[in-house]
């Protein structure tokens, strides 16, 4: 026969093959602490309706702390025969206080439990990213505030566009990470609903108080249908899709740190403690830490992927399948904190080069579209004014000269419009003092973006 705990119904022992090929817990039991304290919650309710005396509640519950102690110390043995996380504890509670023990899963299944104990996991795992968000956040405000006033290349097609400050560019990130965090924020609180009681997928007819078991385990409330709940992967895709969006943000971060940081561009001096050389060439020093955050995406998006395709033929409700949902989440987890962690440290060790970074705004004619847009002051169209300032560039390149280098003469051969009162808005300064559209990279603008992006993170 069989010695399983469902093991009833079977004549054979399972097949060692089959054992090892559907053990889940080498990684669930990540999961211990949750699935204990679903254990306990749903104890006590069982209790408080009289399926437990409170002397098997008592039993019940210090076997449990019992159990996680030894989880905790390092003590307790793993058994891959007993599937998962859920099984080896369960056993491990019977075996310690007998028949008490043989009561917990009354009114309970593992389709409900799974999702009790990944769903408080995935609660902590969005409180823990919220405060890495906060982290990388404050390193873009540090760093804003420190280089205020200075500027930068600003690009589109990765050619060289406008004059921006380098301020503006950090707060760029500051806004990605802060929809990131906003995102995080409403995943876990459309996770945050109880599916304990919901059973295998038709709820229980034992006394199993849902509002009881939600309330203790900090549910905002419980699902309302109990077919959704144990087919429900939702937010687990919802949060890989969050942490598919960090991690892209980093790696846009990581290709601009990589390309800024090298002879070619720099921009950017990354601190030596971020990293590392070449066994060959003594020279080298490479930005690895950028392009691992960069390589390491892949993963993430792979997460994403694999959750997605693991559920979209599921038929209702749970299917042996969603056993593969943890492995690209506790992965995603990981590698997104890790690389979150790691950013934000970088980020407080990297100087930018301002004298390199305000020379490359003096050349590629970056105030082209501030001498379109003083023409349509003075009256001329717009798609004029693109056309006269177009040959004034011509004109530039054919001569090696800038816009600013030009004389009141030469610009006049352009456009009688042109007035010496231009000199101030082909300047660098002027041009990035002019934009003063909200949102913009005028200096009044970003000083007040990063005064109320100091206010958000806490700072000054
Ligand atoms: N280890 C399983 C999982 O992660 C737990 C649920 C098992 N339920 C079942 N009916 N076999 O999905």
């Amino acid at each position: 026969g069989s010695k399983k705990l469902w093991g009833g119904r079977f004549s054979e022992a399972t097949a060692a093959s089959v054992e090892a090929f559907s053990s889940s817990i080498d990684y669930d039991s990540r999961l211990y602490k949750y699935d204990i304290a679903g254990s306990k919650a749903h104890a006590e309710a069982l209790a408080a309706n009289g399926v437990l005396t409170q002397d098997e509640l008592t039993a019940i519950v210090t076997g449990l702390t019992e159990i996680e102690n030894e989880i905790e110390s390092g003590s307790f043995v793993f058994k891959p025969e007993l599937e998962d996380i859920h099984m080896n504890i369960e056993k491990a509670l019977i075996d310690r206080i007998g028949p008490a023990g043989a009561k917990l899963h009354s009114g309970r299944s593992r389709n409900d439990q799974v999702a009790v104990d990944f769903k408080l996991y995935l609660r902590d795992q969005c409180d823990a990213l919220v405060g890495l968000l906060d982290d990388i956040r404050r390193a873009f405000v540090v760093l804003s505030r420190k280089y205020i006033g200075r500027v930068m290349p600003g690009y589109t097609h990765m050619q060289r566009a406008q004059p921006v400050q380098i301020s503006h560019h950090m707060l760029a990130y500051y806004e990605m990470f802060s929809r990131d965090r906003d995102r995080i924020i409403d995943c876990r609180k459309r996770l945050n609903l109880s599916p304990l009681g919901c059973a295998a997928m038709a709820g229980t007819g034992l006394p199993v108080d849902r509002m009881r078991t939600s309330a203790a385990l900090g549910f905002s409330g419980v699902t309302a249908n109990s077919i959704d709940t144990s087919g429900d992967r939702d937010y687990a895709i919802e949060f890989a899709s969050c942490c598919t969006l960090i991690q892209l943000h980093l790696s846009r971060l990581s290709e601009e740190l990589v390309l800024w940081s090298t002879e070619e561009f720099n921009f950017v001096n990354i601190s030596d403690k971020f990293c590392t050389g070449s066994s060959i060439m003594p020279q080298k020093k490479n930005p690895d830490i950028p392009e691992l955050i960069r390589g390491k995406s892949g993963r993430v998006v792979g997460s994403l992927m694999s959750l997605i395709t693991l559920m979209k033929g599921l038929p209702l409700t749970y299917n042996r399948d969603m056993q593969e949902d943890k492995e690209p989440v506790f992965d995603a987890v990981d590698t997104v904190s890790a690389s979150l962690a790691i950013m934000a440290e970088l980020l407080g060790n990297l100087s930018f080069n301002t004298e390199v970074l305000a020379k490359a705004t003096e050349s590629g004619c970056m105030t082209a579209t501030d001498l379109a847009d003083y023409l349509v002051m003075k009256n001329v169209p717009f798609r004029e004014a693109h056309g006269i300032v177009g040959r004034a560039v011509a004109y530039c390149l054919d001569n090696s000269k800038e816009l600013a280098d030009l004389s009141l003469e030469e610009l006049k051969q352009f456009s009688g419009e042109i007035e010496s009162d231009v000199f101030a808005v082909l300047s660098v300064e002027g041009s990035v003092n002019s934009r003063n559209s909200i949102g913009g990279t005028g200096f009044k603008r970003v000083e007040e973006a990063v005064t109320v992006a100091e206010k958000q993170v806490g700072i000054g």
